[in-house]
C-alpha cells in the first residue's frame, strides 16, 4: 500500500470516527417532560450518563436494570469476536476454523495474550517458558494426597491454583509486567501437571512428572496415562485432537467465568486467586460442567428409541437438553462443528463411542423441532466434547478439568486487559432495594 492510500484511508477512518462520535439517543422522561440527550459510542450508551436523569435534585438518577448482563457491555476488549447470530468465533481477529486447523495450543495461546502470532524465534521461546515451569513443588503433592480418593478433580484444581498464590509471592506485584509475564509461564506450564496429579491421585496411582521433550498435549497426557513404559509416546491421532480441542477452548469472551476472573481481579487480588475463582465458576453444570452433563444424560436416555420422550420432558420444562443453547450464540456453534470433525477421527481410531447415536438423535429432533428452533438452540462446544474425551480413556469427572487447562490463557489475557484499562475500576454493581424499611430492633423475649 503507498502512503497516499494509506493517508486517505486513516482520514476516512477518522471522519467516520468524528461521524460516529456524533450520534446520540434522545430520551423523554414521562415524569417530568425533560429530554435528555446522551452520547452514543460503538453503538452504544454510558449507563452513567443515565444518572442525569432525575425527577429532582435528592432524585439519585436513573440506572439501568440487567440481572446476568443479558445486555450490558462491562468492558471495552480486543481479545476474543463473536458474532453469535453468524456462527462467528475469532481469536484477536484470526477465525477460529483457521486456527483449529493449522495452529497448535501454544501459538493460540500466545495469540491471545500478546495480540499477534508469534515469530519462530518467539514461539520458541514461548514454548521453552512454558515447558520449563511444568514441575510443581513438591509439597504440593502432599497437599494433593490429603484429598480423598474419590474428591472431584474440578475441587481439586480450585484449591491447589490457589494454593499456588501461598507460593509465589511475587505474584501480588500484578502491575509489574515481569511478574505477570512469571505468573502467566506458571499458570500454563503447571496446570496440565495438577490436572494429571488429581486425576493420578483419584486411581491411587504415582506422579508422572513432565517430560520436556513432549509437546504440551503430549506431555499431558503422559502424565496421565504413563504405567511402565520408560518414555510414554501418545498416539499422534489423539495428541493431534487434543490440541484442536484446547484450541476451540481457549477463550470465548465474556463468558460467566471470564467475567469471574475480571471481577475478581479487579480487587487487586494475585492471579491464583483469581484463577481458582474462574475455575470455581467454570465448575457449574451450565457453563464448563455441561459435557460432564451431557454425558451423564446420554447415559441416563440409554437408547436412541427412548430420545423423543426425553425431548418431550426438556419441552415440559422437567429438565435441560443439555450441550444446547449458548447466551450468545444463536446459530450452530463453530466450535461444536469443529469438534463433531474431531470426534470422528477419535472415533476412527477408537471405535464409536455407543453414546454416538443418541447424541444424533437428539441434535436431530432437536434441529428441527419449533420449541428449540424459537429458542435459536443449537448444539454447544460441551454436546460432543464428552463423547471425545470418554473415547479417549477419560473418566466423566475428568471433562471440565479438560476445559479448565487451555481456558487458562483466556482467562489470563482478560484478566490482563482488565488491570490495563485505565477505565476499569473494581467492580461493584449497583442493586434495586425492595427489602424493609427501618426497624426497630426488639429483644428476643418480645419477638412473636
Ligand atoms: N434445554 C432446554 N431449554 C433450554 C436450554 C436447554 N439446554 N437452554 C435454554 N433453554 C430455553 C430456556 O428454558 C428459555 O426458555 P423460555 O424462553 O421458555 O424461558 C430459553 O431457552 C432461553 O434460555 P435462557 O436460559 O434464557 O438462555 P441463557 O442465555 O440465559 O442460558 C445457557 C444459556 C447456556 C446457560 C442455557 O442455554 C443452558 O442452560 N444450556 C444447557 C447447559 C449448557 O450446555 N451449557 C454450556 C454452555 S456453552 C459452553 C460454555 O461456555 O460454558
Amino acid at each position: 500500500m503507498d502512503s497516499s492510500t494509506s493517508t486517505s484511508a486513516t482520514d476516512a477512518r477518522k471522519t467516520e470516527a468524528s461521524a460516529k462520535s456524533q450520534e446520540t439517543l434522545t430520551v423523554t422522561d414521562n415524569r417530568t417532560g425533560k429530554s435528555y440527550e446522551l452520547p452514543i459510542t460503538h453503538g452504544t450508551i454510558r449507563a452513567a450518563d443515565l444518572r442525569k436523569i432525575k425527577v429532582n435534585d435528592a432524585d439519585f438518577g436513573m440506572m439501568s436494570y440487567d440481572p446476568a448482563f443479558n445486555n450490558t457491555a462491562s468492558c471495552i476488549s480486543r481479545v476474543t469476536y463473536i458474532d453469535g447470530d453468524a456462527g462467528i468465533l475469532r481469536y484477536r481477529g484470526y477465525p477460529i476454523e483457521d486456527l483449529a486447523e493449522k495452529s497448535t495450543y501454544l501459538e493460540t495461546a500466545y495469540l491471545l495474550l500478546n495480540g499477534e502470532l508469534p515469530n519462530a524465534e518467539q514461539l520458541k521461546d514461548w514454548t521453552y517458558h512454558i515447558t520449563h515451569h511444568t514441575f510443581i513443588h513438591e509439597s504440593i503433592k502432599k497437599f494433593l494426597d490429603g484429598f480423598h480418593y474419590d474428591a472431584h478433580p474440578m475441587g481439586m484444581l480450585i484449591s491447589t491454583i490457589a494454593a499456588l498464590s501461598t507460593y509465589y509471592h511475587d505474584s501480588k506485584d500484578i502491575f509489574s509486567k515481569e511478574s505477570r509475564q512469571k505468573q502467566t509461564y506458571r499458570l500454563i506450564g503447571k496446570m496440565p501437571t495438577i490436572a494429571a496429579f488429581s486425576y493420578r491421585h483419584s486411581l491411587g496411582m504415582p506422579f508422572v512428572y513432565p517430560d520436556n521433550e513432549l509437546s504440551y498435549p503430549g506431555n499431558f497426557l503422559n502424565m496421565l496415562f504413563r504405567t511402565t513404559e520408560t518414555r510414554y509416546r501418545a498416539n499422534p491421532t489423539l495428541e493431534h485432537a487434543l490440541d484442536v480441542l484446547f484450541i476451540l477452548h481457549a477463550d470465548d469472551e465474556q463468558n460467566c467465568s471470564a467475567n469471574t476472573i475480571r471481577g475478581v481481579g479487579s480487587s487487586h487480588v494475585d492471579p491464583y486467586s483469581a484463577t481458582a475463582a474462574a475455575i470455581a465458576a467454570l465448575y457449574g453444570p451450565l457453563h464448563g460442567g455441561a459435557n460432564e452433563e451431557v454425558v451423564r444424560m446420554l447415559m441416563e436416555i440409554g437408547s436412541v428409541q427412548k430420545v423423543p420422550d426425553f425431548i418431550k420432558r426438556v419441552k415440559a420444562g422437567e429438565t435441560k437438553l443439555m450441550g444446547f443453547g449458548h447466551r450468545v450464540y444463536k446459530n450452530y456453534d463453530p466450535r461444536a462443528r469443529i469438534i463433531k470433525k474431531v470426534a470422528y477421527e477419535v472415533f476412527d481410531l477408537m471405535g464409536k463411542n455407543p453414546l454416538l447415536e443418541i447424541a444424533l438423535e437428539c441434535e436431530r429432533i432437536a434441529l428441527e423441532d419449533d420449541y428449540f428452533v424459537k429458542r435459536k438452540l443449537y448444539p454447544n462446544v460441551d454436546f460432543y466434547t464428552g463423547l471425545i474425551y470418554q473415547s479417549m480413556g477419560f473418566p466423566t469427572t475428568m471433562f471440565p478439568v479438560l476445559f479448565a487447562i487451555p481456558r487458562t490463557s483466556g482467562w489470563i489475557a482478560q484478566w490482563e486487559e482488565m488491570l490495563l484499562d485505565p477505565e476499569q475500576k473494581i467492580a461493584r454493581p449497583r442493586q434495586i432495594y425492595l427489602g424493609e424499611d427501618t426497624r426497630h430492633y426488639v429483644p428476643i423475649d418480645q419477638r412473636r
